[in-house]
C-alpha cells in the first residue's frame, strides 16, 4: 500500500502563497491526439517574500517548455516533475512566467482536469484537477482573473466554451477555429472550465433586477435540446428567487450549462460555466421520474447559487468546503421549500440525513463538518460537509432568527466579495449581526459525532407543573475522544389534549427564544408553569437540530401526536418512532426465534389519517413509507443479521398491507383513473403518484395474483416513467412471474437511453433475491454497461452495495467479495469512484460476527494490491483502524 507515503495536510499549517497570480492566459491547442497547453502567469511577489522559490503544483503533466519574461529558461534553474514545477530563484518583483504543458485527454479516465467524454473535451477542476492542465498554484485562496484561447477542429468541436464573458471568435487554416472568452472575477483554479465539442444548444434569456440581460444557454449531446427545458426553466426560477430571497443578482453577461455523460459527481459551479452530470440536466416524462425532476430542480439551484456563495467568495482553503457546500446546500434546500411543499422538503431532508450522514458520523469515516486535516481531499465531500453543514446553518437561523440572519448573510456577502473566506469570519458576520457570542456554537463545526439527546419527563397534578430533563451526549468518534457540550435550539410544544398546542404561565431552566429551548449545557431541567393537565411534548419541530433523540413516550402519545401535531415534521416522526420501535421488536424477535408481532393501534392510526383530505398526498406517502431496511439496521445498531431485519421488515408491511388493503387499494384505483391526464412534474402530481406506487409497493407485499396482475398492467399502460419505473421494480423485487418479460420490454424501448438503462440496471441490482448476485456479475458484461462511465457503475454495483442489505450483506460473504473486487479494479482508472464505492463497507463492524469477518476479508483483499490510490489508500485505513 502506499497511503504511508501520503502526508497529512493540516488546517493548522496554512500559510499564503510567498507569490500572487495576478493574472492567467491560458492557450489551449485541442486534437484529438494530444492537446498543448500554453499558459503564461503574471506573478509578483507577496509582501515579506524575498527570493523564495516558486513551488507550483502540478499532476502527471509534461512540461514542453518553461520561460520567464520570454527568456526560455535553462535547466539549472528550474525542477519539474510530473507533480511539480520549482523556479529556483524567481526574479525579484514583478514577471511573467510562461509553460507549455503536452496533455492526452483521450486517455484521461480519472475524469478530473481536461478529459473527453463522448468526443467532447471538457474539464473538472475541483478540487485539485486544475494541476493536470497546467503547473500552478493549484489552492482556493490564490484568485486571478482568466483568460482562456480555445483552438480546436471546427467539425469536431463547433462549439467551444469557458468562463466569463466571450470575447472574439474565428476561423482559422487547417479546418480549426477559435474562441477568447475572459472571466473578469478573479477566481481560484478550482473553477476553472473548458468545453469544446458539437452540442445542441436550449437558449433563452433572463434579465437581471437591475436590468442586466444575461443570454443563457444548456448544453446537450446532439438531438437532446428538448430535454434540457426543464433545466432551462429551473435556471430561471433559480435566478429570480436568488434576487428575491438573497437579494443576489447575476454578474456576467452569459450563463452556461454543459451536460455530459462521464462525471464523477453531480455537478460543478465553474464561474459562468456551470459543468453538470447529464443525469441532472435531461429530462421528458417519457425518461424522468418525478425524483429525476426534483434532483434536477435542486442541482440546478445548487449550482446556480454558488455563484454567490462559492465563486464570489470562495474558500481560504479546503478545511474551509462547508464554507460554501453547507451554505449552498441550506439556499437548494430553501429555494427547494419554496417551490414545492416545505414539509415534504423537511421530511425528505431529515430522512436523507439520517441515512447518509448519521452512518458516516457514528462509523470510522466521521468526521467534523469542518475538518482539521485530511490526506485526500476528494474524500471530503460527504454529507456531513454537504448536508449536515446545512443543518448546521439552518440551526444558526433557528438561533438567532430569521432578520439577523438576513443581516448577517448580506454582511458577509458585502465584506467579503472577492475573497477567499473562512468558517470564522462567516460566523463573524452573525455574531455582529445579532449581537450574540457564536463562539459556543462553533463546537458544531469543530467537532464530529451526532449527539444524542435523552429526554425524561414528569408532570405535577397538584403544582400544575411539566418538566423535561434534556441531557445531552456525543459518542466519541476517531481522533475525538471527549466532546463539549452543543448548543442545541430545540423548537417544541406543548400539545394539549385538543390537539392545540399549550401555553404555559412561566419556563425556566434553559434560555427560551420564542418556540425555541436552547440547550447549551450537558444537562438542563426545564420547567413549565400553569398547566391545566398533562400535555405531550412535541420536541424537535421541522428536525430543528440534527441530533437522536431518546425520549420514551407512550404508543398512546405517539398516535396522539401522530394524529394532532400542529407541526407536519413532528406527525410524521411520530409515524416513524412507531413504525421503528414495532420494526427494532420484530427484528428481535426473529433472531430469538419467534414470529413478530405487531401492535395495531399504530397501523390503524395510519389508516385515518389516509382518509383525511385535508392532508396532501405526497404527505400521506411519506406517513405510509416503512423506513427502509437500512434504516431498521442502523437503529438495531449491533450484531445486525440483514436477513432478520428483512423478515421483520416483510412482516411488518404484510400486516400494513392485510389492515388497511382496501384504502390502498381505493388510492392505486383513483390514480388510475387520475392517470390519464398528461403528465405534470409538479408537486402535487408527483404527490399523487408517490402516493399510489407506496401503496402498490405495500399491497404487492401479499404476492396477491390480483395485485399482481394490477401492477404489471400498470407497468404496461404507464404515460409516464415515474408509474412504469414503480412497476417495474415492484415485479422485479418480488420475483414475479413476468419481471424477466417485463425488464425486457423495457430494455427494448429504452436500451439506447443510457440514463434510463441506469434504472434497469439499479432495479435489478437492488432486488431482495438469492439469485441477484449472479445476474449483477452477467449485468457486468453487457453492452450498455461500462466500468468506464460512473453513472453505470453506481447504477448498478453503487445500487447493489447501499440498497440491497441482504444480498450485498450475504451470510456467504459473496456480495462484499463482488464489491471489493470491482474497487480494486476501479481504482486504476479512477480513484474518486472506487473511493466512493468504498464507503459503503462504512458500517462494516455493525454486522453480527460472522458477517462482520467475511467484510474485512473482503476489505483486506483490497489492500494487498501493490499500489493503491491515495483516494482508495485513506478511505481504507480509516475503515480498517
Ligand atoms: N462543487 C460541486 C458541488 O457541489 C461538487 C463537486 C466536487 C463536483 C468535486 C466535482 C468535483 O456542487
Ligand atoms: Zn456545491
Amino acid at each position: 500500500m502506499s497511503q504511508e507515503t501520503s502526508p497529512i495536510i493540516r488546517l493548522a499549517d496554512y500559510k499564503p502563497t510567498p507569490y500572487a497570480i495576478d493574472k492567467v492566459d491560458l492557450d489551449f491547442d485541442l486534437t484529438p491526439e494530444a492537446t498543448l497547453v500554453a499558459a503564461t502567469l503574471a506573478i509578483s511577489p507577496r509582501a515579506g517574500t524575498f527570493g523564495e522559490p516558486l513551488v507550483l503544483n502540478g499532476d502527471e503533466l509534461t512540461l514542453v517548455r518553461v520561460a520567464i519574461d520570454g527568456r526560455d529558461l535553462s535547466e539549472d534553474e528550474y525542477e519539474a516533475s510530473p507533480s511539480q514545477l520549482t523556479i529556483k530563484v524567481p526574479p525579484n518583483g514583478a514577471f511573467r512566467l510562461e509553460m507549455t504543458t503536452r496533455l492526452d485527454p483521450a486517455a484521461n479516465t480519472k475524469l478530473m482536469g481536461l478529459y473527453r467524454s463522448s468526443g467532447t473535451w471538457c474539464t473538472q477542476c475541483e478540487a485539485e484537477g486544475f494541476r493536470r492542465i497546467t503547473y500552478y498554484y493549484d489552492r482556493p485562496d490564490v484568485l486571478s482573473v482568466f483568460t482562456v484561447k480555445i483552438t480546436a477542429p471546427k467539425t469536431e468541436a463547433p462549439i467551444l466554451l469557458s468562463n466569463g464573458n466571450p470575447v472574439s471568435s474565428g476561423d482559422l487554416d487547417d479546418g480549426k477555429h477559435f474562441a477568447v472568452w475572459h472571466d473578469p472575477w478573479p477566481k481560484p483554479s478550482y473553477l476553472f472550465a473548458l468545453v469544446a465539442g458539437d452540442l445542441d444548444a436550449l437558449e433563452d434569456d433572463f434579465t437581471t433586477m437591475n436590468g442586466r440581460k444575461v443570454k443563457l444557454a444548456v448544453y446537450v449531446e446532439k438531438g437532446n435540446a428538448p430535454k434540457a427545458a426543464y433545466a432551462m426553466d429551473s435556471l430561471k426560477r433559480s435566478m429570480k428567487w436568488d434576487e428575491d430571497v438573497f437579494g443576489r443578482e447575476y454578474d456576467l453577461d452569459v450563463f452556461n450549462v454543459v451536460a455530459v455523460s462521464d462525471f464523477n459527481m453531480g455537478a460543478m459551479e465553474n464561474k459562468g460555466l456551470n459543468v453538470f452530470n447529464d443525469k441532472y440536466v435531461l429530462a421528458d416524462p417519457e425518461i424522468a421520474t418525478d425524483a429525476d425532476y426534483a434532483g434536477i430542480e435542486a442541482v440546478i439551484a445548487h449550482e446556480y447559487f454558488h455563484n454567490w456563495t462559492g465563486d464570489r467568495i470562495t474558500c481560504r482553503d479546503w478545511f474551509q468546503l462547508c464554507l460554501k457546500e453547507g451554505l449552498t446546500v441550506f439556499r437548494d434546500q430553501e429555494f427547494s421549500s419554496d417551490m414545492r411543499s416545505r414539509a415534504v422538503k423537511r421530511i425528505s431532508d431529515a430522512r436523507l440525513l439520517r441515512s447518509q450522514q448519521f452512518p458516516e458520523d457514528g462509523g470510522p469515516l466521521a468526521h467534523p463538518v469542518r475538518p482539521e486535516q485530511y490526506k485526500e481531499i476528494n474524500n471530503f465531500y460527504t454529507a456531513t460537509v454537504y448536508e449536515k453543514g446545512a443543518e448546521v446553518i439552518r440551526m444558526l437561523k433557528t438561533l438567532i432568527g430569521g432578520d439577523a440572519f438576513a443581516r448577517g448573510m448580506d454582511l458577509y456577502f458585502s465584506r467579503h466579495d472577492g475573497e477567499a473566506a473562512t468558517i470564522e469570519q462567516f460566523i463573524a458576520c452573525f455574531a455582529e449581526a445579532s449581537g450574540r457570542d457564536l463562539e459556543p456554537f462553533m463546537v458544531w463545526y469543530r467537532e464530529a459525532g451526532t449527539p444524542i439527546v435523552t429526554v425524561e419527563e414528569s408532570w405535577d397534578e397538584a403544582s400544575h407543573r411539566f418538566t423535561l430533563t434534556l441531557t445531552q451526549e456525543t459518542p466519541a468518534t476517531p481522533g475525538q475522544q471527549t466532546k463539549k457540550p452543543r448548543v442545541i435550539p430545540v423548537r417544541f410544544g406543548l400539545v394539549g389534549p385538543d390537539g392545540g398546542d399549550m401555553q404555559p404561565s412561566g419556563i425556566a431552566g434553559a434560555e427560551v427564544n420564542g418556540d425555541t429551548l436552547i440547550l447549551t449545557q450537558p444537562s438542563h431541567t426545564v420547567t413549565f408553569e400553569g398547566l391545566a393537565s398533562r400535555p405531550v411534548p412535541s420536541l424537535f419541530r421541522g428536525f430543528s437540530a440534527p441530533v437522536k433523540v431518546r425520549q420514551s413516550l407512550s404508543s398512546a402519545d405517539l398516535i396522539f401526536l401522530l394524529a394532532n401535531d400542529t407541526d407536519s415534521f413532528n406527525r410524521w416522526q411520530a409515524g416513524t418512532t412507531l413504525a421503528m420501535t414495532a420494526l427494532v421488536k420484530a427484528t428481535q424477535q426473529v433472531r430469538a426465534g419467534q414470529a413478530p408481532s405487531f401492535e395495531l393501534a399504530p397501523i390503524d392510526a395510519l389508516g385515518s389519517l389516509l382518509d383525511d383530505t385535508a392532508l396532501d398526498a405526497a404527505f400521506k406517502a411519506l406517513l405510509i413509507a416503512v423506513p427502509s431496511e437500512n434504516d431498521v439496521a442502523r437503529e438495531v445498531a449491533e450484531n445486525v443479521d440483514p436477513d432478520a431485519v428483512a423478515t421483520a421488515h416483510q412482516a411488518y408491511r404484510r400486516t400494513i398491507a392485510d389492515r388497511l388493503g382496501a384504502r390502498l387499494k381505493a388510492i392505486v384505483e383513483a390514480d388510475g383513473a387520475a392517470a390519464g391526464q398528461p403528465y405534470v412534474p409538479d408537486a402535487a402530481g408527483a404527490g399523487r403518484r408517490s402516493l399510489a406506487n407506496t401503496a402498490l409497493d405495500l399491497l404487492s407485499i401479499t404476492g396477491s395474483q390480483e395485485i399482481m396482475a394490477l401492477v404489471r398492467r400498470r407497468f404496461e399502460t404507464a404515460t409516464n416513467m415515474t408509474d412504469r419505473m414503480a412497476a417495474l421494480t415492484i415485479l422485479v423485487h418480488r420475483g414475479d412471474a413476468g419481471a424477466e418479460a417485463a425488464l425486457a420490454s423495457f430494455f427494448e424501448r429504452f436500451g439506447n437511453v443510457p440514463l434510463v438503462v441506469d434504472k434497469w440496471l439499479s432495479a435489478q441490482a437492488s432486488a431482495p433475491l438469492a439469485n441477484t448476485l449472479d445476474k449483477v456479475l452477467a449485468l457486468t458484461q453487457h453492452p450498455a454497461f461500462s466500468f468506464g462511465n460512473p453513472n453505470r457503475v453506481r447504477a448498478l454495483v453503487g445500487a447493489f452495495a447501499t440498497s440491497n442489505p441482504t444480498q450485498f450483506g450475504r451470510a456467504d460473504g459473496k456480495g462484499f467479495g463482488f464489491v471489493s473486487n470491482i474497487i480494486s479494479r476501479l481504482d486504476a482508472t479512477n480513484p474518486q469512484l472506487a473511493a466512493r464505492l468504498l464507503v459503503t463497507f462504512r458500517s462494516w463492524r455493525s454486522y453480527e460476527p460472522k458477517r462482520r469477518a467475511q467484510a474485512e476479508t473482503a476489505l483486506r483483499s483490497i489492500q494487498i494490491k501493490e499500489q493503491l490510490s491515495r483516494d482508495v489508500a485513506d478511505i481504507l485505513e480509516r475503515t480498517l483502524a
